[in-house]
């Protein structure tokens, strides 16, 4: 079913297929690189490579004639008078077949993902996301605004004003100047809009990066942020009223089904093993595959070449169930993600992680 998401089904593998190849091979330079100002700019130049190969790979395949239209709709999520059991049921393609079946590629992406996050192991430089890590860091530092301050000097993630690390792990929270529950990205941009005095009516429409686009301002600090409770265990506090209301708000609706297909997050994410095409589904009400998971973000996704937060995550999510447009910071995206981090509680953060 996620075929309509994807200009062609074929064109999406095949840049999954080299972005992975490319970053394999790729990696190889930087390991050997000597100081960390020279594996910085391996990392840079081999990041920059890849996002020029990637380019070059979706012009290729916009330049070729028009594929049929992926034939991934399926008459049961298509007919909103039977909506389908589960969905990814209706994740399978009736596309012509290809020459390598779907579970030969679904394996060798996951090997290509296995073989890539060992090497990311061996030299965490080389998750092109912390060049965003680094942006975020100079943003978070930088005097900037109608205010001109910067948000170092302003802003309180939850430790004091300025103070950063370990911060991540205790979010979402609940911010008595703001009087209410705040995940990461919300309190950056509540900081940005209080302190720096920016104006967010531009950013709140088009929050979120497009396909080869780099993740935007708030999102390379969230990932800065996050990169610095890298190591810890997830752990908000959940004492404030107003964080269990958030919780549980979180709770009732990733299990409401609602929209056009009757779906709720718990059709996707509440069992063991399930997939659509490439993609795992982790079951998320479950705190041992949540814990797996949720510390990994923000991640570089590869698929899309830039960093995706826990906001665009869980935006992409709402689209794919054909629900209003989930609306950046929120009172119901920060409600889903303190519920998410609520069942990942003493999950590792591996911040920031890496995804198909
Ligand atoms: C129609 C199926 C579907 C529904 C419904 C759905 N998701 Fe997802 N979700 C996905 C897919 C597919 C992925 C993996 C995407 C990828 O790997 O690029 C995903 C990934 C995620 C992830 C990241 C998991 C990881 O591996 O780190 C989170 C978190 C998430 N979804 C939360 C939600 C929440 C919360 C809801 C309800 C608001 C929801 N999803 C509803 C299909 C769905």
């Amino acid at each position: 079913m996620l075929g309509w998401r994807l200009r062609s089904p074929a064109a999406a593998l095949a840049g999954i297929g080299l972005g992975l190849g490319i970053m394999a091979t790729a990696v190889v330079p930087w390991v050997e690189a000597q100081t960390p100002a020279q594996r910085e700019q391996a990392a840079r130049k081999a990041y920059e490579e890849h996002m020029r190969r990637m380019d070059e790979a979706e012009k290729a395949a916009a330049a070729k004639p028009a594929a049929p239209p992926p034939a991934a709709t399926p008459p049961a999520a298509a007919s909103p008078a039977s909506p389908p059991a589960t969905a990814p049921k209706v994740a399978t393609p009736a596309a012509p077949k290809p020459a390598v079946s779907q579970a030969d590629q679904d394996a060798a992406t996951e090997r290509g993902l296995e073989q890539y996050r060992r090497m990311m192991k061996e030299d965490p430089w080389s998750n092109p996301a912390l060049l965003d890590a680094d942006r975020g860091e100079a943003l978070w530092a930088t005097k900037k605004g109608p205010r001109n301050v910067s948000l170092a000097e302003t802003c309180d993630l939850g430790k004091g004003v300025g103070k950063v690390d370990g911060a991540f792990a205790e979010l979402p929270r609940y911010f008595e100047d703001a009087d209410r529950v705040m995940d990461a990205e919300t309190r950056i941009l509540w900081c940005m809009e209080n302190f720096q005095g920016f104006d967010s009516t531009a950013f709140r429409k088009n929050p979120h990066p497009g396909g080869g686009a780099p993740v935007r301002d708030i999102g390379a600090i969230a990932t800065y942020v996050s990169h610095k409770s890298s190591g810890m265990k997830i752990a908000p506090k959940a004492e404030h009223a107003k964080e269990k209301e958030a919780i549980a708000l979180g709770e009732a609706l990733f299990f409401r089904r609602q929209g056009p297909f009757d779906f709720s997050c718990a059709t996707c994410h509440s069992e063991s093993g399930k997939r659509i095409r490439l993609q795992p589904l982790p079951f998320l009400s479950e705190p041992k595959e949540a814990k797996a998971v949720i510390g990994e973000w923000p991640a570089y996704r590869v698929s899309s070449t830039h960093v995706m937060t826990m906001q665009h995550r869980l935006l992409d999510c709402y689209w794919q169930m054909r629900l209003h447009r989930l609306d950046f910071g929120s009172d119901v995206s920060v409600a889903l993600s303190a519920y998410l981090y609520d069942r990942a509680r003493d999950g590792d953060i591996a911040a920031p992680g890496l995804k198909r």
